[in-house]
């Protein structure tokens, strides 16, 4: 038995999302299209909004030493240009809560839900859309700078246009003809019947796509001039293409890479301090492999993280692994997941990669998207009809990773 030990100081924890996990939101995007009956509705989540300090408890029992989470855009400025200090306030308390749990928080200033003021008037369809979201940032880092260093502008922006003006799934249920054969992502199984197909939406996805590299980019020199202390960073999701020997698949991988990861990532690498990455998929065309699957029907291949992680190596930034898990509501594969990811990173850590830290997604059960509540990803089980947490097996195995800063493999 080997002993893969991780630098001093590694960051291990888990990973949520405010409107996954928080419960009591209607003012946006989300909320509207639940009502819509476009996607199931949110509701009381997990009601982690009261129930934070709870829940940090148990990470903190479960040998973290940090947690990522988001901030609810809708919540802090509910009202184009207005701000909500009272919600302010309840993030410092969050804040603090894992200060004082020793949990170093990482936060996501924006993962994919809109207040409605902005949705409403077209969201990232509008042209000043860069400034609103660069000041909404600001306002943000400059109010929770003293209680958190690490801060992500944005959460998987190629996912956000990608279901949101190609499959149609998600808001604002936009898609392209013929999008149905040529399954790009996978979050949420089936392409609402309710979205709108147009080839106008190919022009839309391509300009919405480049307003998300100018927001994250006008976002990172608004915080900077407010916060240069701050980190500042973008998660991104690397969806993994490989080829078997077929030239023609070869092509294909290159060029799905190029448009999935390189593309996006380019634009925006100057104004990052640091990268998450989130890893979940891989396609390997002309691949007869047959895979076990999790409970979303993804493959189960959480050693293509390697070469996800190699392919971040070229912008020579440190990396966090902000997301990678899986729906497992059996729990009968996340512990094998678990384990052969930290393999995975502590391997891309003894081929040059830099990373710094890796948060499980997610340490609750949560809203699934456009898949709602069915999905369970969660380290800590919830029973949504009493909201009692249940910590999962498997989450005693990442305990012992975490605690002893090393996989024994
Ligand atoms: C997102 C999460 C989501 C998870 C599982 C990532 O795409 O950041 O919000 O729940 O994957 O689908």
């Amino acid at each position: 038995m080997a002993e893969k030990r991780f630098p001093s100081g590694f960051k291990w924890g888990a990973a949520t999302a405010s409107y996954q996990v928080e419960g009591g939101i209607e003012n946006n995007d989300w909320a509207e299209a639940a009502r819509e009956g476009k996607v199931p509705p949110c509701g009381r989540a997990c009601e982690h909004y009261e129930r934070y300090e709870e829940d940090f408890d148990i990470a903190k029992s479960l040998g973290h030493n940090c947690h990522r989470l988001s901030i609810e855009w809708a919540r802090i400025e509910p009202v184009e240009g207005r701000f909500d200090e009272r919600e302010i306030e309840h993030y410092r308390k969050v804040l603090l809560a894992l200060r004082a749990r020793g949990l170093e928080p990482f936060i996501t200033i924006w993962h994919f839900t809109l207040p409605l003021w902005f949705s409403r008037s077209g969201g990232f369809e509008r042209e000043d859309a860069p400034r609103i979201f660069a000041r909404y940032c600001a306002y943000v880092t400059g109010k929770l700078e003293d209680l958190c260093v690490h801060f992500s502008t944005m959460n998987e922006p190629m996912v956000f246009v990608s279901n949101g003006w190609a499959r149609g799934t998600w808001p604002p249920f936009k898609k392209w003809p013929g999008i149905e054969y040529a399954s790009i992502t996978t979050s949420g199984r089936t392409i609402n019947p309710q979205s709108k197909l147009g080839f106008g939406n190919i022009i839309r996805y391509v300009s919405v796509m480049h307003r998300l590299v100018r927001a994250h980019n006008a976002a990172y020199d608004a915080i900077k001039k407010m916060c240069p202390d701050a980190e500042v960073g973008i998660v991104k999701q690397v969806i993994l293409y490989q080829a078997n020997a077929n030239p023609i698949n070869w092509i294909l991988a290159w060029v799905m890479n190029r448009f999935w990861t390189y593309y996006f990532m380019s634009r925006v690498i100057a104004k990052c301090d640091v990268v998450g990455l989130n890893y979940y998929l891989h396609k390997k065309f002309g691949d007869r492999r047959v895979y076990d699957k999790t409970d979303m029907d993804w493959d189960v291949f959480p050693e293509g993280i390697c070469t996800a992680l190699m392919m971040l190596k070229r912008y020579k930034k440190p990396v966090y692994v902000s997301e990678a898990g899986v729906a497992d509501a059996e729990d009968r594969i996340r512990a094998g997941y678990i384990r052969s990811t930290v393999k995975c990173i502590h391997f891309a850590i003894e081929n040059g990669v830099d990373v710094r830290g890796y948060m499980y997604w997610s340490l609750l059960d949560n809203y699934e998207w456009a898949s709602g509540f069915g999905p369970r990803f969660g380290l800590v089980e919830i029973d949504y009809s009493t909201q009692e947490r249940r910590i999962r097996e498997s989450a005693y195995v990442y305990k012992g990773i975490c605690e002893g800063n090393a996989l024994i493999d």
